[in-house]
């Protein structure tokens, strides 16, 4: 398998919606995807993730900026000679064609012999888990192994450039999270590069070696899973990555690789840095990071508790709005709805948070 590399340098698309207006769909960005690197586009509907896959593939040129292909600029590049595929949330399997010969399709239009077509496929449906199902149709296959036969069709035809657009979201949850694995060992086993469109936080963070998450067109952060769920640019950052809690908080002290905070009057040394110098901070702290206590800056009421298993969450009312409390077992059943509780914050994972 060839590994290509993939940048993005200053790409803007803009578009005129129905009245004449301008929409900047995506608005200056730029990222790099090393060879056999697996990259998400993270961000809520609207803020540019099909667009930039779609000028990645050429079925949008860019109004500027440069798209880099293994150093090769391929703007200009038709989308069939740019070695990338797509695959889509619609699997967009042809009914009259059985497995095998959907699969075979961009191969006969590259005119490969035959005989190598059938080894190809026979291989493809093999890593893709679906030896055997060659001559079925695709109408007698689940979701799931429709999506599989659909990955295989892109897979099959080698290209340097993998592209999903939010391919699972027509599965249901547990199809989903299989899938979610399945195409991450088949992408790390075939070692090509990929860019993931997806609106779902967790999905992102399952997959992607990198995350590029955006917001209104434009990048918001890039960074690893960790980097990104632990240390968030922004609120919105912060938000978009999973639940999380805001307290107001006084900067004491910054050390080399710590803040002294104040939270209501309590003193804490926390790990984390503020990312810039003059703005205004809130202090974030996830529902993992906060525990219920008889001592603790934070006063509240139980109001709702959520039992889930294996956790429960606790939603408390509190001077800074409703605080959400993730509480390991074993539980402490003194704890009911309308006590009077603490909240403590575990300080080794609380974060400063540009406001
Ligand atoms: N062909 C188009 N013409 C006009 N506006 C478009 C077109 N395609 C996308 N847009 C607009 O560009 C923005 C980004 O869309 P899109 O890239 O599809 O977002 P996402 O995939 O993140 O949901 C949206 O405001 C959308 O309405
Ligand atoms: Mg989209």
């Amino acid at each position: 398998m060839k590994q290509v590399s993939l940048k993005l340098i200053n790409v803007s698309k803009v578009f005129k919606d129905f009245k004449g207006n301008e929409v900047r769909a995506v608005d200056n960005v730029s990222f790099d995807v090393q060879p056999g690197e697996f990259v998400t586009l993270l961000g809520p509907s609207g803020c540019g993730k099909t667009t930039t896959l779609r000028m990645i593939a050429g079925f949008e040129k860019p109004t500027d900026g440069m798209i880099l292909i293994n150093n090769v600029n391929v703007v200009e590049i038709p989308p069939w000679k740019r070695d990338t595929a797509m695959v889509f949330q619609s699997y967009g399997l042809f009914p009259h064609m059985n497995v095998a010969e959907n699969i075979a399709y961009g191969l006969k239009m590259r005119k490969v012999p035959p005989s190598d077509i059938e080894k190809k496929v026979k291989n493809i449906l093999k890593v893709v888990g679906l030896e055997g199902y060659g001559d079925r149709p695709p109408s007698s296959l689940s979701g799931g192994q429709q999506q599989r036969v659909a990955l295989a069709r892109a897979l099959v035809v080698e290209p340097s450039v993998l592209l999903f657009d939010e391919p699972l979201s027509n599965l249901d949850v547990l199809l989903r999270e299989q899938m979610r694995i399945e195409i991450k060992r088949i992408q790390k086993e075939v070692g090509i590069t990929a860019i993931y469109v997806t609106h779902d936080r967790t999905e992102a963070l399952t997959l992607s070696d990198k995350i590029v998450l955006m917001k209104g067109g434009k990048i918001e952060q890039i960074g690893s899973p960790e980097e990104i769920y632990e240390k968030p640019v922004s609120k919105f950052a912060a938000e978009f990555m999973g639940k999380i809690n805001f307290f107001p908080v006084e900067i004491v002290e910054r050390l080399e690789d710590r803040t002294v905070i104040k939270l209501n009057g309590q003193v804490y040394t926390i790990p984390s840095l503020p990312t810039s110098k003059s703005e205004k901070y809130v202090l974030g702290c996830r529902p993992e990071g906060l525990k219920i206590a008889s001592k603790g800056p934070v006063k509240g009421v139980i109001k709702t508790i959520v039992y889930l298993g294996n956790f429960s969450e606790y939603y408390i009312d509190t001077e800074f709005g409703e605080v959400m409390v993730k509480v390991l077992p074993p539980f402490d059943t003194t704890l009911s709805e309308g006590k009077e509780v603490h909240i403590d914050i575990v300080p080794e994972i609380a974060k400063i948070i540009q406001e």
